[in-house]
């Protein structure tokens, strides 16, 4: 049980049922007065000056090493972005593309790095295709029957191409919370000689994570959604025999060393570019450091799916709604359908829009999702049971009958 004084430090969380961790964590206090000081040392001792200098070096510095040992990786791979879809931007324009290399995307990625991928296509003469994983279950199974890793890794096999240099996809699923098998997947691509680039906006700071054992090429990550920290600041993680054959496109004094000889900075820096908002750095610290008071990262997880389990079986007992997370969850991402009648068979789906937007009239916060149409909500490891009965509570009150 988790000692209630822990939660009580989220200020987010006082009025409020919040299950939206997969689009934003809540910030501990700690966190933000973490932010709030940094910004007080900036000012008081510059905030030009060599002393803040060598302060935001030190910063930056401690930010990467803590970063890494949730990563169980070295500082030196680790650079700082702003969040997931910067550090996916690094990668994918940072390869030396050639007419007719192919990009092998998963059909669940977040449209952001979908757009990204299909403007390096048009400008570069590469072409991109691809895999399904939603739907790899057998015909006419429940909607909450997910591919196994087998099929997972027969459905990569089956659309990679000798072309194909990059493959692209999500270590949890946004929209399923399903963890796919990292390592056999690298291994697979590794052996057909492609390179791996994993978005993991959802599996950072919610999974236990040793990237050297998974064989990770590259990792883009955030530290405002799982790690609960401060929106603005997140992370890619380069492998360092890959480095010296990834580009860096932004370019700016971080990146470059100013001493001879002039070159790129020796590591993950040199995708780094210049000014960014360096008090933040504490405030992820600060977080990162809360969530190890509540636990390991193996406890906290495994808390995360002892309540999406609660949650799932707590869903079930309203007729209308089908889980279509897996089963067992995987992860604290739970998804669901609400069927718009109670006829059996019926296909057509309630209007999620407007019970999510019910929902947060009434202080209870969870979203929608287009692909598959449903409504995710998100258990952390200091969720509560008491906020989990109010949820399924609040939707039994709001779904038409
Ligand atoms: C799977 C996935 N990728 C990318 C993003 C975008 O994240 P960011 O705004 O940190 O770039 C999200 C955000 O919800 C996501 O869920």
């Amino acid at each position: 049980m988790l000692n209630p004084e822990y939660r009580a430090q989220f200020p987010a969380l006082k009025h409020k049922s919040y299950f939206n961790y997969g689009g934003q964590g809540t910030l501990p206090q700690v966190a933000l007065d973490a932010i709030s000081q940094s910004y007080d040392y900036i000012q008081t001792i510059g905030p030009f000056s060599i002393a803040v200098n060598n302060w935001i070096t030190q910063e930056a510095n401690l930010t990467r090493e803590s970063i890494a040992q949730e990563l169980g990786v070295t500082a030196a791979t680790i650079t700082l972005t702003e969040d997931v879809t910067v550090g996916c931007n690094i990668v994918l324009w940072g390869i030396p593309w050639q007419v007719g290399d192919h990009i092998l995307l998963s059909d669940c990625e977040h449209p952001g790095v979908i757009a990204a991928v299909g403007e390096i296509c048009r400008r570069f003469g590469v072409t991109t295709s691809t895999f399904p994983i939603l739907g790899l279950a057998e015909n006419n199974s429940p909607p909450d029957t997910q591919g196994s890793p087998e099929q997972i890794l027969a459905s990569i096999d089956q659309h990679l191409q000798p072309q194909t240099r990059l493959v692209v996809l999500s270590h949890v699923l946004w929209n399923t919370g399903q963890v796919l098998p990292l390592k056999e997947i690298n291994q697979l691509c590794h052996e057909r000689g492609c390179l791996v680039l994993v978005d993991a906006a959802q599996s950072v700071g919610q999974l236990p994570l040793d990237l050297l054992d998974l064989e990770v090429d590259f990792y883009a990550f955030t530290g405002h959604k799982w790690c609960c920290g401060p929106e603005g600041l997140g992370g890619l993680y380069v492998n360092v025999e890959v480095r010296d054959s990834l580009h860096p496109t932004f370019i700016g004094w971080r990146g470059i060393t100013m001493q001879e000889p002039k070159g790129w900075q020796p590591d993950g820096r040199r995708y780094e570019v210049a000014t960014s908002a360096f008090p933040l750095y504490a405030g992820l610290r600060a977080a990162i450091h809360y969530h190890h008071q509540a636990g390991t990262a193996i406890d906290r997880y495994q808390r995360i799916l002892n309540l999406s389990q609660y949650l799932c079986q707590k869903l079930t007992t309203i007729p209308q709604i089908q889980v279509t997370s897996p089963h067992p969850p995987e992860t604290g991402l739970v998804c669901f359908q609400v069927r718009a009648a109670l006829e059996v068979n019926s296909e057509k789906l309630a209007n999620h829009g407007s019970i999510v937007s019910t929902l947060e009239q009434q202080g209870v916060f969870t979203r929608t999702l287009a692909s598959p149409d449903c409504i995710r909500a998100c258990v952390h490891h200091f969720t509560t049971t008491a906020e989990l009965d109010h949820l399924v509570d609040r939707l039994a009150k709001t779904i038409p009958n």
